[in-house]
């Protein structure tokens, strides 16, 4: 009931209004967003990478509504990808992107996205790293994949994300399996109705686990993104079952979200790779990330009636 209510926030105008305007927001949103400009970014990136880390940095932005917009989209991401290529940081750093925030919702919107991405992905590959294609809610599954289908063509690298609580997801993952895939798996973060989605959540669990198994069967590099320790444990199971190697998949997990496990994996040798995003346009992702755990709603609130001085982010809420 409050995940719904969250997330149907996540996209109303008003509410967006009233939220970033209240400047102590903000220092919640901290705990998620890594700062508003690049080099604030870069210094978390860095931070990150000398702690063992591998990052994937997302430019926050989402349902662009203009061509002029998803074009400064586009050279944020050029700007970026020229820093990191710059700072020698492309071993470690990739990035991912959203079709909605290149232009995927405008008339033509998928050709549109379409030339932004390969804009992107011709950068990436110049200064030598790559790039995830994020998903978003389940009316646009179709058209994602075949962009990504499109830009493998060209960029054989380009990973893509499948969610779990999608009952499709396991045939997609079975047909995305192939040697150079890189299918990120997630559980899946949009409020989705019955006929496409899981809602419970032993049923999203199932099917995560289900997923999983086959990515792992396939020839791809699987990244398992999910801060659930019973997905973590079914996964290092499975892949010693099949004798994967162990730098042959990753797991990975969003900023600010448990990062002394982000720690411990990446100390047992596990590649262990961070979400990081930035930006100005941080309202949707913050709204999906406090819909995720009410434990943070109820943070938020103490963060924003709580003096200034006595409310602190703390770790683990
Ligand atoms: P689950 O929600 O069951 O949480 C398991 C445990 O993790 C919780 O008990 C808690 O301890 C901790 N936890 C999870 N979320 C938390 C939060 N917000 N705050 C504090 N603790 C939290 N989704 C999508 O639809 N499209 C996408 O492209 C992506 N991309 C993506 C990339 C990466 C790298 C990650 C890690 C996740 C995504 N997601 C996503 C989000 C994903 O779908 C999902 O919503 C979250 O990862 C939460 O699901 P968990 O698997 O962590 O399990």
């Amino acid at each position: 009931m409050l995940k719904s209510l969250l997330l149907g926030m996540s996209r109303m105008p008003v509410v967006k209004k009233v939220v970033v305007a209240f400047p102590l927001t903000r220092r919640v949103v901290d705990r998620f967003v890594a700062g508003e400009t690049l080099e604030e970014c870069l210094n978390v990136t860095k931070a990150l990478v000398s702690s063992g880390l591998l990052v994937s940095i997302d430019y926050l932005g989402e349902d662009t509504t203009t061509a002029t917009q998803a074009d400064r989209v586009t050279d944020s991401y050029v700007d970026l990808l020229n820093r990191l290529g710059a700072e020698g940081l492309t071993d470690s750093v990739e990035v991912s992107i959203k079709l909605s925030a290149l232009g995927s919702l405008l008339k033509g919107g998928y050709e549109v996205a379409l030339d932004n991405a390969r804009v992107i992905c011709a950068r990436a590959e110049r200064v030598g790293t790559t790039v995830t294609v994020d998903m978003e809610d389940h009316s646009t599954t179709d058209a994602t994949l075949r962009t990504v289908h499109t830009l493998r063509a060209q960029y054989p690298w380009v990973g893509a994300v499948l969610q779990s609580m999608l009952y499709r997801t396991t045939t997609d993952c079975a047909n995305h399996d192939d040697a150079g895939s890189r299918i990120r798996l997630c559980k899946g973060a949009y409020a989705e109705p019955t006929d496409v989605a899981h809602k419970a959540k032993s049923a999203v669990d199932r099917n995560y686990r289900r997923c999983a198994t086959v990515l792992l069967q396939g020839e791809g590099r699987p990244m398992f993104a999910t801060h659930d320790s019973a997905m973590i444990d079914h996964v290092l199971s499975e892949a010693s079952r099949l004798d994967r190697r162990i730098d042959s998949y990753e797991l990975q997990m969003l900023l600010g979200i448990r990062s002394d496990e982000q720690q411990r994996l990446a100390a047992l040798g596990h590649p262990v790779r961070v979400y990081v995003p930035f930006g100005t346009d941080w309202y949707a992702y913050f709204m999906r990330r406090l819909a995720e755990r009410p434990a943070n709603v109820v943070f938020l609130l103490r963060a924003l009636f709580q003096r200034p001085r006595r409310a602190q982010v703390q770790s683990g809420f």
